[in-house]
């Protein structure tokens, strides 16, 4: 008799965000707890290269707006439009920068984006969003769709596709799931052109993500990551998030 197989990893309650809404940092960074992201300082270059002024700029998966704070460097008054799926980001960002005219806020999901923001945005950026949801074709397609210029996003890139969960701790749910995870998928670049090609005829580039380890190595106290297991550390030219090499990649798709 064949005993029934209990497949631990079959949990698809991937949405860590929408179950407990402090798992991110943004508020940290913005109250100015944490210090600004190392790819902040990178997304501001890039971005600069691109912009210009009166452009508009989507951030999507912008938790609670950080990335503002820096792309102000660029343009005090950009125009900064920032989605999120968790309203408890979107309702802090609106609070927090009210008093910037030049900023607007929405609940919007990569899955599900609103097809009024087709080709609305000059620039759009998505930043270590793709590599933590469990399908990418659908928000590939929204953020080209909403773009007029130049697309930008930050995730795992390498030669192989390696799809990946790794787990806070060991709870299970009541079928003996393991359900507690974040998705940290990396896909190949051949894998992340053909998807892209199927979707319309972009120039993809590729760029290094660039990075001071000590000051990513600062950021990786015993008290944060006791609070948040799998932040990302630096070790020997590596980032390394739980027990993966993270290797992010900025995917540039000019249109
Ligand atoms: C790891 S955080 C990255 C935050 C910020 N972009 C950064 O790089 O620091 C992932 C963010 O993506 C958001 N997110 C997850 N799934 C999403 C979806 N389907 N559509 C839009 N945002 C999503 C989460 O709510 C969270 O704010």
């Amino acid at each position: 008799m064949i005993k029934k197989i209990l497949f631990e990893d079959r949990n698809d309650n991937w949405e860590i965000w929408q179950k407990n809404s402090s798992i991110e940092r943004s508020i940290k960074r913005i109250k100015k707890q944490l210090p600004e992201m190392e790819a902040s300082k990178q997304l501001v270059k890039i971005v600069k290269k691109k912009y210009k002024k009166g452009d508009k700029v989507l951030d999507f998966g912008c938790a609670a707006g950080h990335f503002y704070l820096s792309l102000k460097r660029i343009d005090n008054k950009i125009n900064y439009y920032g989605f999120d799926s968790t309203k408890d980001y979107i309702n802090y960002a609106k609070r927090y920068f009210k008093k910037e005219k030049n900023t607007k806020f929405e609940v919007q999901s990569l899955f599900s984006m609103s097809k009024k923001y087709y080709n609305k945005f000059d620039i759009v950026f998505c930043s270590n969003v793709l590599h933590h949801i469990p399908s990418i074709d659908l928000p590939l397609k929204n953020l080209i769709k909403a773009t007029k210029k130049v697309c930008i996003i930050r995730t795992l890139v390498s030669n192989n596709t390696h799809l990946s969960r790794f787990y806070y701790n060991d709870q299970t749910n009541r079928k003996g799931e393991l359900n507690n995870f974040q998705l940290q998928n990396t896909y190949s670049y051949s894998l992340i052109r053909k998807k892209i090609k199927k979707i319309g005829n972009f120039k993809v580039s590729f760029l290094d993500d660039i990075f001071d380890g000590k000051k990513i190595n600062k950021e990786f106290t015993k008290k944060e990551r006791k609070r948040y297991p799998g932040l990302t550390r630096h070790v020997d030219g590596l980032q390394i998030a739980g027990s993966k090499v993270f290797e992010f990649k900025w995917i540039i798709i000019q249109k």
